[in-house]
């Protein structure tokens, strides 16, 4: 089946199960962080819409910064390089700092935002995913909150595209012949 708008995904996880897992996961960050501060940051573009609703549903005092990583282009494959498409300038240290990504893949994206990040002395970092591919792991990766476990399937939606496409579905979905 082609990946195109006639052939809409399937559901994988549907929209009312992603957020319930968004306030599940964002009660535990805000207990987790309770009188403190945070910095969330959003690893553009795939965690702009998960970013957008936890942000929405954590009860600290936050600020929002954006970095743009891009290892995939219009590939379904990672090209294991990870290139910078926008950088944080603010700085970090000495702060809470949670990473909010889409999904955890290869764990190539996350293990340099780790390596990133961390050089930037944080006085804590932690990452939450909503998406984690167990199987598909080739780098070493923390993962402090982690919303599904998923297969090998090609996911899109709710912010993962495939070729720039079907970031705004409501839902996980995939390809019915792609796994
Ligand atoms: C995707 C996704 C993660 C990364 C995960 O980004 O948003 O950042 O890949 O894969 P990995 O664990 O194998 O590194 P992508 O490079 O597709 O860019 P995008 O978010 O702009 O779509």
């Amino acid at each position: 089946m082609s990946k195109d708008h006639k052939n809409p995904p399937k559901i994988l996880i549907p929209e009312v199960r992603i957020q319930a897992r968004v306030r599940e996961l964002a009660a535990e960050i805000s207990s987790d962080f309770a009188d403190q501060e945070l910095v969330a940051i959003c690893i553009l573009k795939g965690s702009f819409i998960f970013f957008s609703d936890m942000i929405r549903n954590i009860e600290v005092p936050l600020s929002c910064e954006f970095l743009g990583l891009s290892s995939y282009g219009n590939e379904t494959v990672s090209s294991g390089e990870v290139k910078v498409t926008l950088d944080i300038n603010e700085p970090l240290e000495g702060k809470n700092v949670i990473v909010f990504e889409d999904i955890v893949d290869s764990g190539l994206t996350l293990n340099y935002i780790m390596r990133s990040i961390g050089a930037r002395g944080p006085k804590t970092l932690r990452t939450c995913s909503l998406l984690v591919k167990p199987k598909s792991l080739k780098a070493p990766v923390q993962i402090d909150y982690s919303g599904f476990e998923i297969g090998d399937e090609f996911v899109v939606g709710y912010g993962l595209d495939y070729q720039g496409k079907f970031r705004g579905l409501p839902y996980i979905g995939y390809f019915e012949n792609e796994h």
